[in-house]
């Protein structure tokens, strides 16, 4: 069954948390200090102690793995190590290496200090994990020249680097992998306070004049993630630019957000649909998230990585071993009666 409800998704790109072309642009806004980064502070405040260690040794830094729902900053808060340890960062991603040779490449082309991002990690061939287990633990590699008996394999040494993980989904990670990382660090939603100084100071680097409710407005708006608030920010100031002389109020914001279709709490229509879904088809749950996917014709992994995460925070949806359910605090926020859940509960 597949359902196709009358909301349409033309907006949606404004509530993704996945990197879209628009957002190159973030590149200016990035932070590039630690003191610069606002929010993350308990992976802020083990990150400094672990630095300032790592530079009184002069060794690099142990590897770390980052992990977190998409769009809190993992990117910029490698990028914020590298600056802070004075050291060069290469970028990759685990689907990016399609060949052993690839990853071969980027170990042996590293100087010595240098941080080696790899976004997605968990999308790493699994066979290809194995180079990366003595390349972190010895700082060398092993190749097998040749196949058969005449096969042989040559040593080579790496400078020390540092490899730094970023996943979405660390239980996807092998053990094995996992274990190599002498730091793993969580990145949280953000609150509000937070995301309303990270779009007040993004609006002083791209000189746009934003009132503290205006920013407050658009933090609240954009599901935990500076990504979103950002995105939001320039659609915002398109708004304002015509018909407020260019000053982001809170007015404003909200006229722009609105016809944006993202609602008071930041739910875009893809959010309505699926809390709409569960209520209207599963009596509010529970289902699972495979059957639930496929009623509202959308990714199992979309739902699980972008939208439950800020769903599951507002308390509008709850993991059950049964599947998901919508809680009383969706009914209100949809207008629907509530009513589901007494029948279950008179069930069981
Ligand atoms: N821009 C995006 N993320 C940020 C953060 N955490 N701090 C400051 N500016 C940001």
């Amino acid at each position: 069954m597949s359902i196709n409800f009358s909301e349409d998704d033309k907006n949606q790109d404004i509530t993704t948390t996945a990197s879209i072309p628009e957002d190159a642009a973030e590149g200016s806004l990035r932070p590039k200090t630690i003191a610069e980064y606002i929010g993350q502070e308990k992976a802020k405040g083990n990150l400094e102690v672990f630095i300032r260690a790592a530079k009184m040794r002069k060794e690099p830094l142990d590897h770390v793995l980052l992990h977190g729902p998409p769009g809190l900053g993992k990117t910029t808060l490698a990028a914020v190590i590298a600056n802070e340890m004075g050291v060069n960062m290469r970028i990759t991603s685990g689907p990016a290496i399609e060949k052993p040779g690839d990853l071969v490449a980027m170990l042996t082309n590293l100087n010595e200090g240098d941080i080696l991002f790899v976004d997605e990690i968990h999308r790493l061939n699994r066979a290809y994990e194995e180079i990366l287990y003595p390349a972190m633990e010895d700082f060398a590699i092993d190749i097998i020249l040749g196949k058969g008996p005449s096969a042989n394999s040559l040593h080579l040494e790496l400078p020390h680097f540092t490899l730094i993980g970023a996943t979405t989904r660390s239980g996807q990670l092998t053990a094995p992998l996992r274990d190599r990382f002498g730091v793993s660090l969580r990145l949280e939603l953000y609150t509000p306070e937070e995301l309303t100084r990270i779009v007040k100071r993004s609006a002083g680097i791209l000189g746009v004049e934003i009132e503290p409710d205006g920013a407050y407005e658009i933090a609240s708006r954009s599901r935990g993630t500076p990504r979103i608030a950002n995105r939001m920010l320039r659609r915002v100031r398109d708004f304002a630019q015509v018909q407020a002389r260019g000053v982001i109020t809170r007015q404003v914001a909200d006229q722009a957000l609105s016809r944006l279709e993202v609602d008071h709490l930041g739910l875009d229509s893809l959010d309505r649909r699926m809390l709409r879904c569960i209520i209207e088809f599963y009596g509010g749950g529970p289902v699972g998230l495979e059957t639930l996917a496929a009623t509202i014709n959308e990714e199992a992994v979309t739902l699980e990585d972008m939208y439950e995460p800020y769903l599951l925070q507002m308390g509008f949806l709850t993991r059950t071993p049964r599947g998901r359910c919508v809680t009383r605090k969706a009914y209100e926020h949809l207008g629907i009666a509530y009513m589901g859940q007494q029948a279950l509960e008179l069930d069981s």
